[in-house]
């Protein structure tokens, strides 16, 4: 560790999993109560709104009632304390990285807690409902959706992830099957890069033949691990 200065960390949704935030794509996770196509793409907000907000409403709700867990917890300390560069780059559209202490979080698929007004183009904090079609807070039009990337559109601040990965001297795979592009590319762009990469992960992800070293667990053991080896033990 002594030559890593830069790192960037990916999560997904597996380091939320202990805080009792469904994954995508377990048996029963959160695509397997839903269709994608019926929730979570542009077409489907046109062709039913309600459904689309009320499935968001749901989830804005939940998330306001879970807890950061010890992964969190650890990468908000290597946020606190890691001298050299360091980025998170998450999938999520919780905030228990951030209600964890993390600070340089970029969140490249939205966040539930923020809303995007499509006739002024604002994003605002949000944490209420939707589906009664409440005024912008910026222009007062009934135009609010949900600020979450759906399939189909461009996730957000590539440029900033792409920048971050070129200099990257260590790169992190946290909590994500590496079945969605452009993040399952991340660890093969790194490497490319001249990275060294790492997999915290429950099982083998389906970037794990791109990672020089990959530890399986979960990610409340196998991330807090990792944080004290590189940091040392809390003090
Ligand atoms: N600790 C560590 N890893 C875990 C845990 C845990 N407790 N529980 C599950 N995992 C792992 C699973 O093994 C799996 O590899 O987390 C990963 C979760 O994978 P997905 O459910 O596919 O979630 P994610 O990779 O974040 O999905 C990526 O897909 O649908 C889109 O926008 C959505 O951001 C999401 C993207």
């Amino acid at each position: 560790m002594s030559d890593i200065r830069k790192i960037v960390i990916l999560t997904g949704a597996g380091v939320s999993s202990e805080s009792g935030i469904d994954t995508f794509r377990a048996e029963g996770g959160l695509w397997e109560q839903h269709r994608v196509e019926d929730v979570a793409t542009p077409e489907a907000f046109e062709r039913d709104p309600d459904l689309v907000l009320r499935f968001y409403d749901m989830r804005r709700e939940a998330i306001q009632t879970k807890a950061p867990n010890a992964a969190h917890l650890a990468l908000a300390r290597l946020d606190a304390e890691w001298a050299g560069d360091l980025l998170i780059v998450t999938q999520n559209v919780d905030d228990l990285h951030e209600r964890a202490g993390a600070r340089r979080v970029l969140h490249m698929h939205g966040e539930h807690l923020s809303v995007w007004c499509t006739a002024c183009d604002a994003r605002s904090r949000w944490t209420e409902t939707l589906i009664e079609r409440p005024p912008c807070p910026e222009c007062g039009e009934p135009a609010l959706r949900p600020d979450i990337v759906w399939f189909g559109e461009m996730p957000y601040r590539m440029d900033d992830i792409f920048a971050a990965l070129e200099d990257a001297d260590l790169f992190v795979s946290i909590g994500t099957s590496g079945a969605v592009y452009p993040a399952a590319g991340f660890v093969r762009n790194a490497r490319e890069l001249g990275a060294a990469t790492l997999e915290l992960n429950l099982e083998p992800s389906q970037g794990t033949g791109w990672v020089d070293e990959a530890r399986h667990g979960p990610a409340t053991q196998v991330v807090s691990d990792w944080v004290e080896e590189i940091l040392g033990p809390p003090r």
